[in-house]
C-alpha cells in the first residue's frame, strides 16, 4: 500500500497542518505494516505556477516534472493533505500541486452525461487548519474547495480533521489541537 503526504503550510515547526498531517501519517503507518510512504514539503521543494510551456510540453523539464507528480497521486491509495487555510483558500503552493493532478483524461474526463472523476481508488485525509473560527461558513472557501474538488476527481474516500480558532488566543489553539489530535487518534471514519 502506498501512501502520499504532501505539506504546504509556510510555518515551518509552528506549523499545526504539519503537525496533524504527521499524527495521521504515523497512525496509518502503525496501521499498516509495510505501507511505503512519500513525502512533499510543497513549502520548501514548491512546483512552479503551471504556465503554457509546462502544458504544451515546450518545456520537457517541467512537463516531465508534472507527469511525475501526477504518476505519484495516481499511484497512492492515501493521501494524506496538510492544508493551511490561507485568505480564505489554501496557500498558492497547494494550488499549484492540484494544478498538477487534475488532469482531464487521467484524473477526469468529461462525458456526454457530464464529468467523471478517474481517481476513485483512493482515500483522501486533509489536515485542515485555521486561524479564525469559520465552522461551514460563508468564509470558508477552502475546504469546500478541496471537497469539491477530490469529488470531481472520484475520491468519494475524503475525510477533514479540522483545527481552528488556532489564532484566537494560546487556550483556543491548544484546545482545538487536543481535539484534533483526540480525532485523530479514533478511527478517521469517525473523525470525518
Ligand atoms: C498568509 C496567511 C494567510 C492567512 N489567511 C487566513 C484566513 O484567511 N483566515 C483564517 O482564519 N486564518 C488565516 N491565516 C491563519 C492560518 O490559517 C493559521 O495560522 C493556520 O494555523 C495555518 O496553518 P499552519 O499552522 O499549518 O501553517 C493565514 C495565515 C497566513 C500565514
Amino acid at each position: 500500500m502506498k501512501l502520499l503526504h504532501i505539506d504546504s503550510s509556510a510555518l515551518g515547526a509552528n506549523s499545526a497542518s504539519r503537525e496533524l498531517s504527521a499524527a495521521i501519517v504515523a497512525r496509518w503507518q502503525a496501521q499498516v505494516p509495510g505501507l511505503s510512504i512519500e513525502y512533499r514539503d510543497l513549502d520548501a521543494d514548491p512546483l512552479p505556477h503551471l504556465d503554457g510551456a509546462t502544458l504544451a510540453g515546450a518545456d520537457t523539464g517541467a512537463a516531465a516534472e508534472s507527469e511525475r507528480v501526477l504518476q505519484q497521486f495516481l499511484d497512492a491509495d492515501i493521501v494524506v493533505l496538510g492544508a493551511p487555510m490561507y485568505n480564505f483558500s489554501i496557500p498558492s503552493t497547494l494550488k499549484a500541486w492540484i494544478d498538477r493532478i487534475a488532469v482531464a483524461g487521467r484524473t477526469f474526463r468529461y462525458t456526454a452525461d457530464g464529468p467523471e472523476g478517474l481517481a476513485g481508488n483512493k482515500q483522501v485525509i486533509v489536515a485542515s487548519a485555521r486561524g479564525g473560527l469559520h465552522g461551514d461558513g460563508p468564509s470558508d472557501f477552502q475546504e469546500p474547495y478541496l471537497r469539491f474538488l477530490f469529488g470531481f476527481l472520484g475520491i468519494t474516500g475524503l475525510q477533514f480533521v479540522r483545527a481552528e480558532g488556532l489564532g484566537l488566543s494560546p487556550q483556543h489553539r491548544s484546545e482545538a489541537l487536543a481535539a484534533a489530535r483526540a480525532a485523530i487518534a479514533k478511527p478517521l471514519a469517525e473523525a470525518a
